[in-house]
């Protein structure tokens, strides 16, 4: 049982302009103001460089594959620091034994980061894509996680998976996803990007064979960096670069051309080259350790709370959305009646200064630990003003 408490509003740790109802996580997440002072630490340095060991070039990585393992109870030998979600997934994807005949179980809509690598895949092993679709529109009450489950069988090659499905917060059961891939031989691939940092991952509950997430959402840091964890059946992966920094030895400079076959052990051989950004690296460590301080549990206990009163909002005022135990408790997807004309929300809602995004026909509704209940009110203000006319 869970003793977490609902997070208390972190307002005053950024930098958010009063009046502006930012409702939008899910596309850019805000920086907390000790990121930020990070980034110009990291940039000052770069302005003015003091003589510094080359370890440096990975101790601030190794930092963050420790606090990032903490955060989803993964390994921090097993976490690859790249550039997207696109870059993990397409290293999963040529590392995975699939053959003719095999098949590749994906959702309707998902990102498209977790679906080119497998098209690409598909095409050249003459693979079959299932594309688990829709079971109509919200409430599906689960039934499209049912189908999702059913999908996967003794042809399975690879399962790839978000836990909550981007444009609207549709969860996946991962843990029972997982079992049954396990059970069929098949890899687990999961884009936790619309969980990590708003809601506790488990590393070890699931068991993906890859999880991947990018830093400049939820997880509140920067942009062109994520963590991804790689599980043991990539051990001895090729990776996408042949790079160096992944290598046994790359610490000692003096010693780099006496060039190595052999990598650092874990998931090292996936780090995407020049990962030790002196920026951004620290940015994303100090964002990490943040959001492990305030704690996954209690950050989604609070953007739950928050969103209770516009799910109920939307209920008196027949805005459709997923059925409450089937869908993130961090944010919401809503769909617009058809009574409501889109541009005259969209002008309400610019007028008011409420920003969010609409995604795949739905209007993603994502807070974040910065957030307040008068955001949420302005919002609520916005769909009652367009609701009666
Ligand atoms: C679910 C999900 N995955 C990944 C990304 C970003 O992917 P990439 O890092 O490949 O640009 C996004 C961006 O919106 C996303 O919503």
């Amino acid at each position: 049982m869970t003793t977490a408490r609902p997070l208390p509003s972190q307002r005053s740790e950024f930098s958010v302009e009063d009046g502006v109802h930012y409702l939008n996580c899910a596309y850019f997440g805000p920086l907390p103001k000790s990121v930020e002072a990070a980034g110009i630490a990291g940039i000052r340095m770069k302005s003015s460089p003091a003589p510094f060991p080359s370890t440096n070039f990975f101790t601030d990585i190794d930092g963050l594959k420790t606090e990032f393992a903490r955060l989803v109870g993964g390994e921090a030998h097993r976490v690859a620091v790249v550039g997207s979600v696109s870059y993990a997934v397409s290293a999963a994807a040529d590392n995975v034994c699939a053959g003719p005949g095999q098949n590749i179980v994906i959702v309707e809509d998902q990102f498209p980061s977790n679906v080119y690598a497998w098209q690409r895949l598909a095409a050249e092993r003459d693979l079959e894509i299932r594309v688990v679709g829709r079971p109509g529109p919200p409430p599906s009450r689960g039934l499209w996680n049912d189908r999702v489950l059913s999908a996967i069988d003794v042809a399975t090659a690879v399962v790839a998976l978000p836990q909550h499905h981007w444009t609207d917060g549709s969860l996946f059961d991962l843990v029972a996803a997982g079992r049954l891939a396990r059970q069929v031989g098949a890899a687990l691939i999961v884009d936790a990007s619309q969980t990590v940092g708003a809601a506790p991952f488990s590393v070890s509950e699931v068991q993906p064979d890859m999880m991947v997430t990018v830093a400049y959402k939820w997880l509140m840091g920067p942009y062109s960096l994520g963590a991804a964890h790689f599980g043991p059946r990539f051990d001895d992966g090729r990776p996408l670069e042949a790079g160096w920094m992944g290598r046994e030895g790359a610490e000692d400079f003096s010693r780099l051309a006496e060039y190595t076959s052999h990598y650092r052990p874990g998931a090292a051989r996936y780090d995407a080259g020049e990962t030790s950004n002196f920026i951004t690296v620290p940015m994303m460590r100090e964002a990490l350790r943040r959001i492990s301080e305030w704690d996954p549990a209690s950050i989604e206990l609070r953007l739950g709370e928050l969103l209770t009163p516009l799910a109920e909002a939307a209920g008196e005022l027949g805005w459709p959305c997923e059925d409450e135990a089937w869908r993130a408790r961090h944010f919401l997807g809503l769909r617009l009646p058809d009574h409501v004309d889109p541009e005259a929300f969209d002008r309400a809602l610019a007028a008011e200064r409420v920003y969010l995004s609409r995604r795949g026909g739905s209007l993603r509704v994502s807070p974040g630990v910065f957030s307040e209940e008068s955001d949420i009110g302005a919002l609520i203000g916005v769909m009652r003003s367009v609701s009666s006319g």
